[in-house]
């Protein structure tokens, strides 16, 4: 039997209690197929520093580097302890700096509005169409989230000046780019969402040299794919644009910022952030090598510790491991229609509760856990 190790960082906020329904969800899975988890804690985060001394604490990273793939929590809670250096602060130092160590480029964030949850989608039933179902493929480790110089400077007369710098290679557009295109021409349902087979690109290609050469790379990596339908857009239009007509997307690729910024627009269609799971992969010729698993949204400090998180994320996201990571199809799918079948059934926490919706109960973090559990041992 195969065992797989798994370096689990729960971190801050709700992380430790959304982290423990995806083992939960994981050891259900684990007694049904056929594989071994091996999964290890660590700290990371606010946590780290508490424990060690370090965001990412050098026992952390060690234990990460001999694990088949990382399950993430959340990191960083904006109102601690002010007089932390930036650079020493969770997010730069733990979740971007593992990004980049383990150079995991593509960011997959699949947004599906599962139709019971109809209610909880901001857009009307019209715009809502047949249903929402959108990748997001972003990448991960370019564009103005690493570009040098990144600095504050002092120019005299009190005044400073910061500088972030947008920088992209032709190599780093192309990689991302066939990421994109594989999983829109993947239209067998095996992961999740059904693809239709189209890539939007997202650029801004009126104003930023990064723009016209994302465009003109994403058209070339394109013609490899006969298949796909291609389309550019502007990132000020498909903000827009998902708002009005989300059901044209099927598979967006953007640069780092601002996959950033549209994932958690695009996560509100989907009904909450607390829905949106998200693979981070690093890639050798073209073959996927590692994987950090992570919910899309944060740490949410004003909700933890109550039991009131909603930990379909984190327990999305240990599907994706066992899909990308592991090979599992079978394993990944069991979870994912566990989710649906909870959802269903009337299970809602907070943040998809509505108090009109008939047959829906309100539910915790953890009863939301034991039901997803149950459903897997029971599929
Ligand atoms: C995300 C988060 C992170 C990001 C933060 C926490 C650094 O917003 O994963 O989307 O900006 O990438
Ligand atoms: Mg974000």
């Amino acid at each position: 039997m195969k065992t797989y190790n798994i370096a689990a960082l729960a971190g801050d906020g709700i992380g430790p209690e959304v982290m423990r329904e995806a083992i939960k969800v994981l050891r259900a899975t684990e007694k049904k197929f056929d594989f071994k988890l091996e999964i290890a804690a660590a700290p990371v985060g606010w946590a780290g520093i508490d424990a060690a001394g370090k965001a990412l604490p050098d026992a952390t990273l060690a234990l990460c580097k001999k694990s088949d793939a990382i399950l993430f929590g959340s990191v960083g809670l904006p109102d601690r302890d002010p007089t932390i250096p930036k650079e020493e602060r969770p997010e730069r130092a733990a979740l971007l700096r593992l990004r980049k160590e383990f150079g995991l480029f593509a960011n997959l964030r699949p947004v599906v509005l599962q139709n019971e949850l109809a209610h909880t989608c901001p857009l009307t039933k019209e715009r809502q169409g047949n249903g929402i179902d959108i990748l997001v493929v972003r990448e991960l480790t370019g564009g103005m989230y690493f570009g040098q110089p990144k600095k504050t400077e002092d120019i005299g007369n009190g005044q400073q000046r910061a500088i972030d710098t947008m920088v992209y290679t032709t190599q780093e557009i192309e990689r991302i780019a066939h990421v994109a295109f594989k999983a829109a021409a993947l239209k067998d349902s095996k992961a999740p969402g059904i693809r239709t087979g189209k890539v939007t690109s997202i650029d801004k290609a009126n104003v930023l040299e990064n723009g016209v050469l994302w465009r003109e790379v994403v058209t070339r990596v394109g013609k490899d794919y006969p298949d796909v339908t291609l389309e550019h857009m502007f990132v000020d239009n498909a903000a827009m644009q998902l708002m009005l007509r989300p059901t044209q997307f099927d598979v967006m690729l953007c640069e780092n910022m601002f996959g950033d910024i549209l994932s958690d627009e695009a996560a509100a269609l989907g009904g909450s952030l607390g829905m949106l799971p998200s693979a981070s992969l690093g890639a050798t010729s073209g073959e996927i090598t590692f994987g950090l698993y992570e919910p899309a949204g944060g740490t949410a400090p004003d909700i933890a510790g109550k039991n009131l998180a909603n930990p379909i994320a984190q327990i999305l996201s240990a599907a994706m491991m066992l899909l990308h990571s592991f090979n599992d199809y079978r394993a990944h799918n069991a979870i994912f229609e566990a989710v649906q079948k909870v959802i269903k059934q009337g299970n809602r926490t907070g943040d998809i509760f509505s108090a009109g919706e008939s047959g829906a109960r309100k539910v915790g973090t953890c009863e939301m856990g034991d039901a997803i559990a149950a459903a897997v041992s029971n599929c």
